[in-house]
């Protein structure tokens, strides 16, 4: 790409000749925050995504959140900029081990957290979101069996916010699993007063002590309606962009993971778009999402369901 290029004014000029949405989440790097249509959580994506009228849905995001578009809006071209950005929790938990593990346990109902991939939807009763999760489990009736997949974290606080047994798969985000206990305390020895927000994927000993906890838009909009001034977070820094312009005069801390050599609170998957790619992603209509249609048919259904009841 020509190094000249005003990005921003070539996707804005792409969007209108192309009828293209982009629809972003909170974890992408702020310049492409910045010329998305809609930036939300994995529900308010898959909402937009369900009832957009544009031609082409161009997906910031990672791969089993533009399956999930895909899934919704068949008819449409979905692009992602980069096919590689995957997600640690959808690599956690392969369809056909999945599926074994599910015929131990065949009266009970599969719930799976919105982040697998569009065959294990095909294999999932109910899909959520984390800023639905408590509902949807809270909506099976208390006689059935529920099985959990992927994420344990998630998983792990839902037991104790609904007081379910519920059978979980052991999978993990490589970015909420990283963060370090005791630097959180030595963080909150500096800044009495931060309150400590957290996404329900960190480990319980962070949730533990956590002033707050909830999805990306409800920590997003915890930050803004707070009287707290001070903010230590502890989910992916993108957010953090998105809490800076809605509060200015506030102050976010990224929580720190255990490695001090890394950037590891940013998700190597969804840093691998970049607005180049974004921009070329438009440009030839490419990379593509293609779905088989047996694995729209059978997987459609689990969304379709957590959308019913998110509504
Ligand atoms: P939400 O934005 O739905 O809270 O999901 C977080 C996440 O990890 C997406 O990959
Ligand atoms: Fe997956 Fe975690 Fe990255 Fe979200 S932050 S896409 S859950 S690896």
């Amino acid at each position: 790409v020509d190094p000249t290029l005003d990005l921003v004014a070539e996707i804005e000029k792409l969007k209108k000749e192309k009828n293209a949405i982009i629809l972003a989440h909170y974890y992408q790097e702020s310049e492409i925050q910045d010329v998305a249509d809609y930036i939300g959580d994995s529900l308010g994506l898959s909402q937009q995504a369900a009832k957009t009228e544009a031609d082409m849905i161009v997906f910031a995001g990672v791969h089993f959140m533009a399956e999930t578009a895909k899934m919704l809006s068949p008819s449409k071209k979905v692009v992602l900029p980069d096919l590689k950005a995957g997600c640690s929790l959808a690599d956690s938990c392969p369809p056909h081990l999945f599926r074994k593990f599910k015929e131990k346990y065949p009266d009970h109902v599969v719930v799976s957290y919105i982040n697998c991939t569009a065959e294990l939807k095909t294999l999932t009763d109910i899909c959520c979101t984390s800023s639905n999760a408590e509902h949807v489990i809270n909506s099976i009736p208390k006689d059935k069996g529920i099985i959990f997949a992927p994420d344990r974290n998630l998983g792990a606080y839902l037991i104790k916010k609904t007081g379910r047994d519920l059978v979980l798969w052991n999978g993990t985000c490589m970015v909420h699993e990283i963060f370090s206990n005791e630097k959180i305390t030595k963080l909150q020895v500096r800044f009495p007063k931060a309150k400590l927000i957290a996404h329900p994927e960190c480990e319980s000993h962070i949730l533990d002590k956590a002033d707050f906890i909830g999805s990306t838009s409800g920590l997003l909009k915890y930050t803004k309606e707070s009287e707290y001034t001070e903010f230590i977070v502890a989910t992916e820094s993108g957010i953090i962009h998105q809490m800076e312009l809605a509060s200015p005069s506030k102050t976010f801390i990224p929580a720190p993971p255990n490695n001090d050599n890394c950037a590891c609170n940013e998700c190597p998957y969804m840093r691998l778009n970049t607005m180049e790619k974004l921009y070329l992603a438009m440009k030839y209509e490419q990379p593509e999402i293609i779905l088989e249609d047996w694995i729209i048919e059978q997987g459609v259904a689990s969304i379709d369901r957590m959308l019913e009841i998110s509504a």
